[in-house]
């Protein structure tokens, strides 16, 4: 077994242990890939300001996140078909962020259904919601997440209309699998991710599969994305989703300040800054860029504002988690660093990458004179000059 200590050797395991067209699901973005590989080159960018001579004894990760006390300010973002990444892998996921005590937000896209999520985890979860033309699916959903006692709901903005990923296509991705020869031979390498999947009866959509009607395909994201999300999806829609949940809710898939006023005019609960991981719109910036901007249209100060402001897309390190801190946001997200983990080696995995990031933020947070991931600020940065100016409307 090779010794752990970074994401990236949980990224290697994740490759060699699971199907490709799994592995190239998460490490993909759309068209280009420019906003999905700058999303981390950005974080890189913006640099640490070293300090000496202050007792670093003491020191904190922990801080809250919607009321509720976390280990650390990073909670876990939903991603789709992680129970194909290793078999039921988002109730695997779901037990590791409660054990270690952040949150985690199941996909509305996941293989282990809510009741499965809820029947496992020892915590309460958060539900993530793609608005979908099926009014009464999408109300039944929500009471599927109320009777499971999910204590938020995210509503993901922007993915009503799935921006293209090349190697999706031609690696013919689906839930599970079709048994074409190529998917059988790459499946016949990977061995203990065939026998556990093997062992559990979940290997579809399980939110899906047997609630929703004239579905043509239940195997395929992309073909569900075409003939279900609603393209008319608006803030009255929102508004609506918003008053039949009744608990506290949270906007993700913002990447602009209008929008992110908008949202905290709407009284959410939070937003994510999101691009979707480069997954979605080619060509948008980085969120690490835009952050400064949404949290100044937000208003408000770092723990003291209603609507907290999140960020996901990039963060692979304790350092990035860090960085997002210090420029003011209230927590950071993570997919495809925990998706990493548990591809490599299943519930112990996402723990494993849990630890990693926190170890990084903490001794990070230690060199630059802090002992509280609460009192990080502006001055703790250094960022190349003209960085969160460096675009403008033409
Ligand atoms: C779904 O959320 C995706 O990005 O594939």
């Amino acid at each position: 077994m090779p010794v752990i200590t970074c994401i990236q050797d949980l990224k290697d395991l994740h490759r060699k242990r699971t199907p490709k067209m799994f592995y190239d699901y998460c490490e993909s973005g759309s068209y280009t890939e420019q906003t999905f590989r700058e999303n981390t080159s950005d974080f890189a960018d913006i640099r640490l300001r070293q300090k000496v001579a202050v007792d670093m004894s003491g020191r904190t990760t922990e801080s809250t996140m919607l009321g509720r006390k976390v280990a650390m300010p990073l909670g876990l973002c939903p991603v789709g078909m992680t129970g194909m990444q290793r078999a039921d892998g988002e109730i695997k996921a779901a037990r590791a962020a409660a054990k270690f005590g952040v949150p985690y937000t199941l996909s509305t896209m996941s293989i282990c259904s809510i009741e499965d999520v809820h029947a496992a985890s020892p915590e309460p979860f958060w539900f993530q919601l793609y608005v979908m033309t099926d009014e009464d699916f999408v109300d039944n959903l929500l009471e599927r997440a109320k009777k499971a006692n999910c204590s938020a709901l995210v509503v993901t903005l922007d993915l009503q209309i799935l921006g293209q990923r090349h190697k999706d296509l031609k690696n013919g991705l689906s839930a599970p699998p079709k048994l074409t020869l190529p998917n059988i031979v790459n499946m016949m390498t990977k061995v203990q991710w065939g026998l556990e999947m093997l062992g559990t009866p979940r290997r579809t959509f399980g939110n899906i599969v047997g609630h929703a009607k004239s579905v043509t395909d239940t195997s395929s994201l992309s073909t569900w994305t075409t003939e279900q999300f609603d393209p008319r999806l608006d803030w009255a829609k929102i508004a609506r989703i918003r008053d039949n949940w009744g608990g506290k809710l949270i906007l993700k898939g913002i990447n602009d300040p209008d929008d992110a006023r908008m949202a905290a005019d709407f009284g959410a609960d939070a937003i994510i800054v999101s691009n979707h991981g480069g997954r979605q719109l080619d060509g948008a910036l980085p969120t690490i860029r835009m952050l400064p901007k949404i949290l100044e249209a937000v208003g408000g100060e770092r723990g003291k504002r209603s609507t907290e402001v999140y960020i996901d897309s990039g963060i692979r390190q304790g350092q990035d988690i860090l960085k997002a801190l210090a420029l003011g946001a209230d927590a950071a997200m993570i997919g495809r660093a925990y998706i990493h983990g548990l591809g490599a080696m299943g519930e112990a995995g996402v723990s494993k990458a849990l630890q990693i990031l926190r170890a990084e933020l903490d001794t990070s947070m230690a060199l630059c004179g802090e002992r509280d991931v609460n009192r990080l600020r502006r001055e703790n940065l250094l960022v190349p000059k003209g960085f969160f100016d460096s675009y403008v409307q033409p």
